[in-house]
């Protein structure tokens, strides 16, 4: 038998939206980093090995962040009461231009990785920069520090300041070097990163495109955001249908692509999203920092659309998936009172801990990784240990821990941290 690791606790976790699924005093039983099964009674056969009891707190599975950019850990809060094109222009291409510096990456992105580790994301697709070794960099941080990472060079060939443009003809090779350099490693693999339409032309996108198609890779972009740069994109590419129909007539629209915000989607878009198999990223956060918009989440669900939450740090303004989650179920509630008239149906906790968990977890699971995102027999064990610190006198089930938590808790309260079956 190799080697076989039990724990004891209340575990929880949302295998499907809607509802959380609460597993008192179980045992869970790790082999080889994936879950065997999770019982109330250890089988015979491992009656003999020693249990680590995590005690009257509560397990879940660790947090997933598919949206987020690296760079920007150090400008969070900046600037944020701008919309998103000025804030890019004053604060955000500032900021990266700082990461053509290795010494400036090598200082600013193990700090990055420690931050993403205390707030227990343990898997995540990240943006970089332009820059190619710094982004190695980063690439190299983020697996030395335990941690399962997509990281994506963003590409930017137009409508950029002259300080981070690059030519197309070198932003494609350097990003197909980045690929390669990346692909097939176990903790870090590449993501193609197209930063958004307005700043790549149609010829390296095409170019980007069919290299994730070659290489077979996956892609992340930003979709229909605010309102004004959609209405940018529309003058950009006027021959295009959509803004969903830019990216997938440069063929950047398939099965493994990522396109974060997505908030002013037409039905036809949406059906296009569908029919390719993409995965929309919910980030609650930034759209109310930068007066973006709200997403129809409850809509999206509803249609059966691929799903997923991420903190969009530095528009976001935290690491903290829990924050993401509880700001999910806010934001459906906001779109409810301010247009009734459109029926939006509400949010529930538990499907916003889906999509930061299980929802999220498909796109890794999809890519090849191995299943996670619950705890199902044959998963990758990623989990979290949380204790409220509750005194004594005061009897709360697991799941109102895990509301209190989500709502009101915070790193302090994430006491242990494992990925695939290894603590961190
Ligand atoms: N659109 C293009 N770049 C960005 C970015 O860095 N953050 C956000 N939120 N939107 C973008
Ligand atoms: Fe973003």
């Amino acid at each position: 038998m190799s080697l076989v690791t039990l724990y004891k606790g209340h575990f929880i976790d949302t295998p499907t939206p809607g509802e959380f699924r609460v597993r008192k005093d179980a045992v869970a039983i790790v082999e080889a980093g994936k879950l065997l099964f999770l019982e109330k009674a250890v089988p015979e056969r491992f009656s003999s090995l020693p249990v680590k009891d995590l005690g009257e707190g509560v397990v879940i599975p660790s947090f997933i962040d598919l949206h987020v950019h690296a760079p920007q850990h150090m400008q969070m809060g900046a600037g944020l009461d701008m919309g998103l094109l000025d804030w890019l222009e004053n604060y955000t291409y500032p900021g990266e231009s700082s990461f053509a510096d290795e010494d400036y990456a090598r200082k600013i992105y193990p700090l990055f990785a420690a931050e993403l580790l205390r707030q227990g994301s343990l898997r995540s697709v990240v943006y970089g920069t332009v820059h190619l070794v710094s982004t190695l960099i980063l690439a190299q941080v983020l697996e030395k520090a335990g941690l399962i990472a997509f990281v994506g060079k963003v590409n930017m060939d137009r409508n950029t300041p002259d300080y981070l443009k690059e030519t197309s003809e070198a932003s494609f090779k350097v990003t197909e070097t980045f690929c390669r350099r990346l692909v097939g490693r176990n903790g870090v693999r590449p993501i193609v990163t197209p930063r958004f339409a307005p700043s790549c032309t149609e010829k390296l996108m095409e170019d980007l495109g069919r290299l994730s198609q070659r290489l077979d890779l996956p892609v992340q972009s930003h979709l229909s955001e605010t309102l004004s740069e959609a209405q940018w994109v529309s003058q950009l590419f006027p021959e295009s249908r959509s803004y969903t129909h830019v990216y997938n007539d440069c063929g950047l629209l398939g099965s493994g692509s990522l396109m974060a915000h997505a908030i002013f989607l037409s039905d036809e878009e949406i059906d296009l999203i569908m029919e390719r198999g993409a995965t929309l990223v919910h980030c609650p956060s930034a759209n109310i920092n930068l007066s973006s918009g709200i997403m129809p989440l409850g809509r999206y669900l509803d249609r059966g659309v691929n799903l997923g939450l991420g903190s969009d740090v530095g528009a976001g303004h935290t690491l903290a998936m829990y924050r993401s989650v509880v700001q999910a179920v806010q934001s459906a509630k906001l779109l409810r009172i301010l247009r009734p008239e459109e029926n939006h149906r509400a949010v529930t906790l538990s499907d916003a801990f889906y999509l930061a968990t299980m929802g999220n977890g498909k796109f890794f699971t999809n890519q090849g990784w191995g299943p996670c995102g619950a705890f199902e027999p044959g998963m990758s064990f990623d989990a979290l240990s949380i204790d409220m610190g509750l005194p004594e006198v005061v009897e709360m089930s697991p799941l109102n821990q895990l509301e209190r938590f989500l709502y009101a808790g915070d790193d302090r309260h994430i006491k242990i941290r494992i990925l695939a079956g290894r603590e961190l």
